[in-house]
């Protein structure tokens, strides 16, 4: 590609919109974030990948916990490559994807000894490159975002077009919540949100969380926007489901927890506007 050509793909979000919103592709990336760990992002990315096949949409799961990454395990499969051997050079991004159960898609997370490291600028590079080669397959990539707020956190949270921070109602929950959009909002210039709670009886209760958030950002004079997509209650298929390394979407279609999944899923995919992306500049700059 020639060197305009180059710098006008860095100018667009993986989902192939223009940042000044000109155009929009149909490429969607959705991060699902949370600051705290254990609150369900895993769970939440596997089952809704596979809730949004049966919708018919191609969903690719990226799993972007540096380090930590499980999908693999929760899902029961081994990988043989992982992204390691993309950031080396060795693979392409496409050659690495794994079938996990019900006929989802997987990249699997780098080993354990990335934990700590950061990526370095040119292997953010390379990543977007390979992303957008790999985004005219898909409809959805979801990427399940690591714990905390770290650079590489903030990175996948800007290579995607969306965030969705997923949360519980918890207090401690709630905070990392709080601070993961603070940080994004104020560090990040990224305003809009879209929120799942975990763990809640009712779609009332996940309600309830949202407007606690949105009270908290308005204190603090956050210009943020929050759109709840659901609440998924407590549900014991869900351990049961990860004990047997099994989606409990698939093991368990008529727990409450699929059906909320199956909502969510929903949801999300009428919702479009508004999408605002971090972008692969910014995101190019962390
Ligand atoms: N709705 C639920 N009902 C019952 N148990 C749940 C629910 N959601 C999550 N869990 C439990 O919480 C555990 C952690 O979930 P999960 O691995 O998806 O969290 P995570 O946010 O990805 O964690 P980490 O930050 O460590 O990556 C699950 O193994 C499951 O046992
Ligand atoms: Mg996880």
């Amino acid at each position: 590609m020639d060197q305009a050509g180059s710098l006008r793909r860095m100018a667009r979000g993986i989902n192939g919109k223009i940042k000044a919103g000109a155009s929009y592709g149909k490429l969607r990336g959705l991060a699902v974030a949370s600051g705290k760990g254990g609150v369900g992002k895993t769970n939440t990315v596997a089952n809704l990948a596979y809730a949004l096949k049966r919708e018919g949409k191609r969903a690719l799961v990226f799993d972007a916990d540096m380090g930590l990454g499980n999908i693999h395990i929760l899902l029961g499969v081994a990988p043989r490559y992982n992204l390691d051997n993309v950031l080396s050079g060795e693979k392409t991004l496409d050659e690495i994807i794994l079938h996990g159960p019900g006929g989802i898609e997987i990249l699997p997370a780098s080993s354990g000894a990335r934990e700590f490291s950061e990526l370095t600028g040119e292997e953010k590079l390379a990543l977007k490159t390979e992303l957008e080669a790999l985004g005219e397959n898909y409809d959805f990539i979801l990427f399940d975002i690591g714990a905390g707020i770290s650079s590489n956190v903030m990175y996948f949270c800007s290579a995607a077009s969306e965030i969705a921070v997923i949360t519980t109602a918890e207090p401690t929950a709630f905070a990392d919540a709080y601070a993961l959009i603070k940080v994004l909002s104020k560090n990040y210039d990224t305003h809009n949100f879209q929120l799942i709670v975990n763990n809640v009886k009712t779609s009332y209760e996940g309600e309830n969380v949202k407007s606690r958030l949105e009270k908290v950002a308005d204190r603090f004079g956050l210009d943020v926007r929050l759109d709840f997509l659901g609440h998924i209650p407590t549900d014991d298929s869900v351990s049961r489901a990860v004990r047997s390394q099994r989606l409990f979407i698939e093991a368990y279609p008529n727990s409450k927890a699929a059906e909320a999944i199956r909502r969510i899923a929903s949801r999300l995919i009428i919702s479009r506007e508004p999408v605002e992306s971090i972008g692969w500049e910014k995101a190019l700059s962390i």
